[in-house]
């Protein structure tokens, strides 16, 4: 198996508006969808489908929702022996996309919030035939640092994504990541530091550095991404594209980084193309339903 993403799913329920409502206003929205999301869920999609093996650790609810997540990860070849049902609500997320294709997202965390360390250990040993360990933070912050243990224990790269941010992560037990790959928002909370400018970035980006993670990878939208290690920095340019809606594009570029580095293990190669991959998903609506499977994915790199 290539990769183990330990993390969360959830249903999108995605109201497309022209303007966010103010406090207290009711605004009519024109569209609205349904779809499986959750940053967990849909790395692993990416992942899967651009041509990655990946077991999915998860747990969903007991509701109407579990069946079609469930249905979903296997339509897309991924391996569900750890997606566990659960005495709770599956985690669902209200999600607002306006004309300026901007978003904001509630998380209702549900069964996300009940996986356990319990649970990573239960996988330990399908979770360690793995080749990376993908994380992010809509699971309990002591599943992650259990899973980042088991990697440091197999020696298994661990790829954390730190989103949603969370200032209560203690950057102490997550040192034994190989990649740590924050957005520009989540750089700044976690660190406490300002990243208006490219210099601002390296600064904060810095620290992470040396907390000892050796790769830190900051996707930073229209700006690209910068990649710092001990040994220097490279810049990767964004892609542009006329943006739809860009919810989702973060997992998308993640999924496809992961897979490209399972793949041959040239970083600079996976970023470029993890750019390429997440400027795609934002030309179309959705999160998951935006993310282009791997022919898809090797005409658009060919047309490039
Ligand atoms: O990153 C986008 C994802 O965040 C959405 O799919 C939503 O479910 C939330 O988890």
């Amino acid at each position: 198996m290539d990769i183990a993403v330990i993390g969360s799913n959830m249903v999108d329920l995605i109201s497309y508006i022209h303007r966010m409502p103010a406090e207290g206003e009711t605004v009519e929205a024109p569209d609205f969808a349904m779809g499986c999301g959750g940053k967990g869920a849909n790395q692993a999609v990416a992942a899967a489908r651009l041509g990655s093996s990946v077991r999915m650790v998860t747990r969903v609810g007991n509701d109407i929702f579990a069946d079609n997540t469930i249905a979903n990860f296997r339509r897309n070849g991924i391996d569900t022996t750890y997606v566990m049902p659960t005495e709770a609500t599956s985690g669902v997320a209200p999600i607002f996309v306006d004309e300026e294709s901007r978003n904001s997202i509630i998380i209702v965390k549900g069964a996300n919030a009940l996986l356990t360390p319990d649970d990573v250990r239960a996988a330990e040993e399908d979770i360690a035939a793995c080749r990376l360990i993908v994380l992010q933070l809509e699971i309990p912050l002591e599943t992650v640092y259990e899973a980042v243990a088991l990697g440091k224990r197999h020696g298994i790269p661990v790829l954390l994504n730190p989103a949603p941010a969370q200032p209560d992560l203690v950057l102490g037990r997550v040192r034994d990541c190989e990649y740590i790959v924050p957005n520009e928002t989540e750089l700044s909370l976690l660190t406490g530091m300002p990243v208006e400018t490219m210099d601002d970035v390296r600064n904060a980006a810095s620290v992470l550095l040396d907390v000892g993670i050796p790769n830190v990878i900051v996707t930073l939208g229209e700006r690209g991404a910068l990649w710092l290690t001990a040994e220097g920095e490279r810049v990767i340019d964004a892609v542009a594209v006329d943006a739809h809606d860009t919810t989702g594009a973060g997992d998308a570029f993640i999924g496809c980084f992961s897979h490209c580095l399972v793949a041959d293990g040239d970083v600079l190669e996976a970023l470029r193309r993890a750019s390429h991959y997440a400027a795609d998903s934002v030309t179309k609506p959705g999160t998951q339903s935006s993310y282009a499977d791997a022919e898809q994915f090797a005409r658009l790199c060919g047309a490039q």
